[in-house]
């Protein structure tokens, strides 16, 4: 009997991935994208990334070299040769997920909904899709039903790709890391938090763009930096015990606990880069203007709004959609003039397959 991977000789899948933000930050990690701490985030909506995949049967003279993975990839349709080498180096080291690479040459095309200099960082929403588009391609060829392991499976190998990219498989919020109260939680993949007061549901996110350019210090090296920091097993033990307050504060709808851990951890994660060595700075004198807008607004208005940052210059406004107007009133009169652009975005539901 022929196997299914031998009658099918061209596969096309596609899926979006949204982006998310982490209330309490991973900071610092160990082999293998292993984190030093657990973190906690609100999956996004509308910044998202879309793969398209396609499987191409390599030609029978070339199976002398089917142990190499043969990739062709384009993001917004141009060639891009570097993160090409962050997939090939992700695919060969997963090769045992994706048997059939052995077989097949990989097409991707990948595109952003988030303009391209947004500043929003677009790893998190890529390795998530590339993901779970590779591993339903697994799934589609081996016969195998999808099952809630699947997603668990895709945010393990998400993980892998770039560590925060774990928590972008599931709706609402998402924990990655280990957490007595959560059974199932685990620091090789994410697990979805279901236990959410009415508050928090459908909570708003406006990305306010502060400046669009690379960031001096990447992600990678921030995180290298914490293993020789005088603070981290204290910031470690810190954002552990964040996070089992933070599933209680989501649980119990303690907006002014929320408001205090959020951006009590991005000062926080950015008071480690201040002091670590070396030291490095990424908020500019615009992200601080616009804190200060935030607590003087919050202040008057009494209403709930925070801010919280990514490892970057840019804020995250966070607020409950029952204050959306009022907020978004502020955000538009106020903030605006001083960003490049806002994005505004929501909670969201997770990947998507789109054929
Ligand atoms: O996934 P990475 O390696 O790009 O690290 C992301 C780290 C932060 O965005 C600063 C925090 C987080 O938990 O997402």
């Amino acid at each position: 009997m022929e196997t299914i991977k031998e009658t099918i000789n061209n596969v096309k899948v596609a899926w979006s991935c949204p982006s998310n933000i982490a209330i309490v930050k991973y900071w610092g990690k160990k082999a293998q994208q292993i984190p030093c701490n657990s973190s906690l985030s609100l999956t996004l909506s509308k910044a998202k990334t879309t793969v398209e995949i396609e499987l191409i049967k390599k030609k029978s003279d070339e199976k002398k070299s089917n142990e190499e993975i043969q990739l062709s990839y384009f993001f917004e349709d141009k060639i891009n040769d570097k993160f090409k080498q962050r997939i090939i180096q992700f695919l060969q080291e997963n090769i045992s997920y994706f048997p059939y690479l052995k077989e097949y040459a990989l097409v991707i095309h990948s595109f952003n909904s988030f303009p391209h200099s947004a500043g929003i960082a677009s790893s998190a929403s890529a390795f998530g899709a590339i993901s779970v588009a590779l591993l339903d391609i697994t799934y589609t060829l081996g016969e195998k039903e999808k099952d809630a392991l699947f997603y668990q499976l895709a945010s393990h190998l998400a993980r892998l790709g770039s560590g925060s990219a774990s928590r972008s498989l599931y709706a609402g919020f998402a924990l990655w890391g280990n957490n007595e109260n959560i059974p199932n939680s685990s620091e090789n993949y994410a697990v979805e938090i279901n236990d959410i007061h009415p508050v928090f549901q459908e909570m708003k996110d406006a990305i306010i763009i502060v400046d669009d350019e690379p960031k001096k210090v990447s992600s990678s090296k921030g995180h290298a930096l914490m293993n020789e920091h005088p603070y981290a097993q204290n910031r470690f033990k810190q954002a552990n015990n964040r996070t089992s307050e933070l599933i209680s504060i989501l649980k119990t709808g303690d907006i002014n606990g929320f408001i205090r851990l959020c951006e009590s951890e991005a000062l926080t994660l950015h008071a480690m880069m201040m002091t670590s060595n070396d030291y490095y700075l990424l908020m500019k004198s615009n992200t601080i203007e616009i804190i200060h807008q935030i607590w003087s607004f919050r202040e008057e208005t009494q209403i709930p709004v925070c801010f919280t940052l990514d490892a970057g210059p840019n804020i995250h406004v966070l607020y409950p959609k029952d204050y959306q107007n009022q907020v978004e009133n502020f955000i538009i009169n106020h903030l605006q003039k001083i960003s490049l652009n806002v994005l505004f975005d929501e909670e969201g539901n997770g990947p998507i397959k789109l054929k």
